[in-house]
């Protein structure tokens, strides 16, 4: 064994004890705090630095030089790039739920019928601005309001945002865990039991949870009820072209997800039949031309308006259940 290799295996243990930053990324560092509002004690800052330049390493290969990224899926070194991929994981077990998948087909569809190339609810006003669900894993919570948003449109020709926290602070006897754990379907069924939802504005998101104080004379959305779909982009895109805005969950686990800015989202272990993280569907389309096989479905998520699109995601469509996007497809009847 020469010495050179000696030292530099002897370098590798050193640098996993206190990691070595690379000190031309500090001004990069002192900027993507900023934007991220990111404040650490002493020794925690080395440590997040470190995640941090492993991830923005990371990342930059992955954009590559052209900035372009595989398929013209870029990411981001945006507020989770403190964020270990193991740490990302963890936040995101938020959700295993079993699919249900014994929903009812909506069967309208005429054989052969056409639907619209692209769909995008947001267009037509139907969908609320981008939230953010900060320290509260109340993606569910998000997902079940957007749809219920839509929906109400139907009756009352308004758009109102609706409470989140309502749903996080009250559906609990259903069996909903406010921040750390919920399921779409039995925040439906809070809505249809209880009778209604309070908006968004007599009930504010507060990012914690609270006792619940529901108020009856402020409910600003009822429900008759809410339909399973079955597991199937076919019926997902009949669903999303013919009714609306669809709460879905996906497989959000990996961090490639979490720093993802724009195109159409790849993750080749993405899962496509476990889920673990609630969204939107607002909509669906694809990118050139059509048979270039790049469709994608539109997702509202509730990580801000500073991530992805504008707070969106483009995931594949029609790629077997890429990341399990049919697996678990709601909507609420009115
Ligand atoms: C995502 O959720 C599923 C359960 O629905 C779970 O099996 C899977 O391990 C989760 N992913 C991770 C990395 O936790
Ligand atoms: C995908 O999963 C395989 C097997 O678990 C693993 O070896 C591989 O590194 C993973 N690929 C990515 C990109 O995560
Ligand atoms: C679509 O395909 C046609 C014919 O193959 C080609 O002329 C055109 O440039 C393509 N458009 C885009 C947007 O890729
Ligand atoms: C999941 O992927 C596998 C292999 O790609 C495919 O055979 C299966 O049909 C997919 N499941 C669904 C529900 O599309």
């Amino acid at each position: 064994m020469t010495p050179a290799v000696f030292i530099a295996i002897l370098c590798l243990g050193v640098a996993s004890g206190a990691p070595i930053l690379d000190p031309s990324l500090d001004a990069e560092w002192q900027e993507w705090k900023k934007k991220y509002d990111k404040s650490y004690s002493l020794e925690e800052e080395e440590l997040r630095r470190a995640v941090w330049e492993e991830n923005l390493k990371m990342i930059k290969l992955h954009n590559g030089e052209n900035g372009l990224g595989k398929n013209g899926f870029t990411m981001e070194i945006n507020e989770f790039g403190d964020t270990t991929g193991e740490e990302f994981r963890k936040m995101m077990v938020e959700f295993p739920v079993q699919t249900h998948r014994e929903g009812k087909s909506i069967m309208k569809r005429a054989a052969g019928s056409i639907f619209p190339k692209f769909v995008d609810w947001r267009k037509k006003g139907y969908v609320t601005p981008v939230r953010r669900q900060g320290n509260c894993n109340a993606c569910w919570a998000f997902s079940v309001t957007g749809a219920i948003e839509a929906q109400t449109i139907w009756q009352t020709g308004k758009l109102i945002p609706l409470s989140v926290q309502n749903l996080v602070d009250c559906s609990k006897s259903q069996g909903n865990e406010g921040c750390q754990w919920g399921d779409p379907h039995i925040a439906y069924e809070y809505v249809l039991n209880n009778g209604g939802l309070e908006a968004e504005a007599t009930y504010p998101y507060k990012g914690k949870e609270g006792v619940c104080r529901y108020n009856p004379k402020h409910s600003k959305a009822e429900i008759t009820g809410f339909v399973s779909l079955p597991e199937s982009e076919d019926i997902l895109m009949e669903a999303v072209a013919t009714i609306g805005p669809i709460s879905v969950a996906v497989d959000a686990s990996f961090n490639s997800f979490g720093f993802y800015k724009k195109g159409l989202y790849d993750e080749p272990n993405c899962s496509n039949n476990t889920v673990n993280h609630s969204v939107l569907v607002v909509g669906y389309g694809f990118e050139g031309n059509e048979t270039d096989g790049n469709s994608y479905w539109l997702i509202k998520n509730s990580w801000g308006r500073k991530w992805g699109l504008r707070g969106y995601m483009k995931i594949p469509k029609d790629q077997n259940n890429f990341c399990a996007i049919a697996s678990y497809a709601h909507y609420p009847t009115v």
